[in-house]
């Protein structure tokens, strides 16, 4: 019996017979068994909640007490209990009894003393290995059920996608995020961004066909209920022969991170900058005064036709700029301190009209076309019409600046569920993609004659809105703004229709 000794097995012998009793405890001490002799029916169950032995042999004619009843009460306290019945030469139909009753085997008596501890040793190790499975099992629950908990109670959205880029899974915050799994399940992964120009899974492919172990990008996401926010989305591959191909994705809400950049972009710099552009507008404009009014005296006294007359004119054209700019200044410091949007339902067709009106009436754009595509029956949103005419008036002439005075707009009105979107696309020089993230800064310029702050206004008013815009560009091909209005009063989607609306400014 080679297991015997690893760990010191009790086994209750319950006989009677003193002598039997005692050769089989011998023969079992021998073997390395510690052993606990009971001689009758009521000591044996006495003994069994003592001693809690691991394997009981029990003899079936006991006085207090008969075997197949001891044998009965010992599986109800502990179910599991090792039992080998003790019977009679010629009493099979006890051992049959006894084996229903739950007896894990039987012996025969006169009892062969090297089958009783081979009967023993196997019983024990068989048993040893159950229980070891169990313990396993428990573990093996116990870490599932660890993973899980770890994943419930994450701060970051968790969301697993298949191999096609369909939603599998979401922890409980990306369930708040995004809705129910069930709603969720099957979906495309890109249903969590507004955009309909980005691919989340062309992104991730792309950044995992670099040989990258994972991909992180920013997105602007969506929420179940439409609100947006911007989030960093880390995905990385799952590694699992069962779920081949399969993608891990976090994503961590930058909302407060971004609050506090916009603030201190915002608050601080605006402020600083209001403050010092203030002082300093105010300065030039004193000086400007003075220059403006001394040259143009000195324009009428010098003598027409002549050089001084070219030079003083040249200088009273540079002052007219810098006035304008100096204005422009003034007007972007006011702005952002006296803007106060007032909402009313807003139709946005009139609004891009009135837009095209400022843009177009003055004639600088004249070689321009454009053309408008907008939904019929559009519903009206909440809006502050006269701030959104200002915004897309500074997206319209950007757009045909870009494309220097000649050449053809576009501008569409399509619908999302959550909002309007307006798209400004030119066939002007475009943005380098490094620059894309300046030209919403206030001051930002390209431009000879421009302040830098026809953009910073857009981002303010459309943001107000509810929305946000996103750009697309390439250098030589065109711009396209996409402007995110939120549409805050139930939607009456209308499929898209051309109205060939088409003039020239
Ligand atoms: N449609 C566009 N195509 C190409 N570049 C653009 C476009 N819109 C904006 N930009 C770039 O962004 C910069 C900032 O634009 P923004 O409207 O804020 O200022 P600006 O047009 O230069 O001056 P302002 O609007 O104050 O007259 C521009 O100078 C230009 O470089
Ligand atoms: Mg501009």
């Amino acid at each position: 019996m080679e297991n015997g000794k690893r760990k010191l097995w009790k086994i209750m012998i319950a006989d009677d017979n003193r002598t039997v009793n005692d050769v089989m405890s011998d023969t079992l001490a021998e073997y390395g068994f510690e052993t606990v002799q009971a001689f009758d029916g009521h000591e044996t169950l006495e003994l069994f909640d003592r001693e809690n032995p691991d394997l009981v042999f029990l003899d079936y004619l006991m006085p207090r007490g008969d075997g197949l009843d001891v044998l009965k009460k010992i599986r109800k306290k502990q179910p599991d209990a090792l039992v080998v019945f003790i019977t009679g030469e010629g009493s099979e139909d006890v051992a049959v009894q006894a084996m229903k009753s739950g007896a894990s085997d039987y012996v025969t008596k006169p009892i062969s003393l090297p089958d009783l501890v081979n009967i023993a040793g196997k019983l024990l190790r068989e048993h040893e290995i159950l229980q070891e499975n169990i313990r396993l099992k428990e573990r093996g629950d116990s870490y599932k059920d660890y993973l899980v908990t770890i994943t419930e109670t994450m701060g970051e959205a968790v969301v697993t996608i298949d191999r096609k880029g369909l939603v599998q899974f979401m922890n409980s915050t990306a369930r708040k995020l995004w809705g129910d799994l069930e709603e969720m399940k099957g979906k495309p992964v890109d249903v969590l961004v507004p955009d309909p120009g980005v691919d989340i899974l062309a992104d991730i492919r792309q950044a995992f066909a670099h040989g990258l172990e994972y991909a992180e990008k920013e997105y602007a996401f969506r929420k179940a209920d439409g609100s947006i926010f911007s989030g960093l989305l880390t995905a990385s591959p799952l590694k699992s022969e069962t779920y081949a191909g399969g993608i891990a994705l976090v994503v961590r809400d930058l909302t407060d991170i971004e609050m506090m950049r916009r603030q201190i972009i915002n608050a601080e710099k605006l402020a600083s900058l209001g403050k010092v552009v203030e002082g300093v507008a105010h300065e030039i404009r004193n000086s400007l005064t003075s220059l403006g009014g001394f040259s143009r005296r000195l324009s009428k006294s010098v003598e027409q036709d002549s050089r001084q007359k070219i030079y003083v004119d040249y200088i009273i054209e540079d002052v007219k700029r810098l006035e304008a700019m100096i204005m422009d200044i003034e007007e972007y410091v006011n702005y952002t301190k006296i803007h106060r949007p007032n909402f009313s339902k807003t139709s946005i067709g009139e609004v891009i009209d009135e837009a095209l009106v400022k843009t177009f009436g003055s004639g600088k754009f004249s070689l321009v076309t454009y053309e408008v595509s907008i939904p019929e029956n559009l519903e009206e949103i909440e809006a502050d019409h006269s701030y959104l005419v200002e915004a897309f008036w500074h997206l319209f002439v950007n757009a045909c600046e870009s494309m220097q005075g000649k050449g053809s707009m576009e501008v569409d009105v399509s619908l999302h569920p959550h909002y309007l979107i307006v798209d400004v696309i030119d066939s002007g020089r475009g943005i380098p993609s490094d620059e894309i993230k300046d030209i919403f800064n206030p001051f930002y310029t390209s431009k000879v004659r421009g302040a830098g702050l026809g953009l910073s206004k857009v981002y303010m008013i459309i943001e107000e809105h509810e929305g946000f815009i996103t750009v697309s560009s390439s250098v030589g091909k065109g711009t396209r703004m996409r402007v995110f209005l939120g549409r805050k009063q139930a939607a009456r989607d209308v499929p898209p229709k051309n109205t060939g609306s088409s003039g020239k400014g």
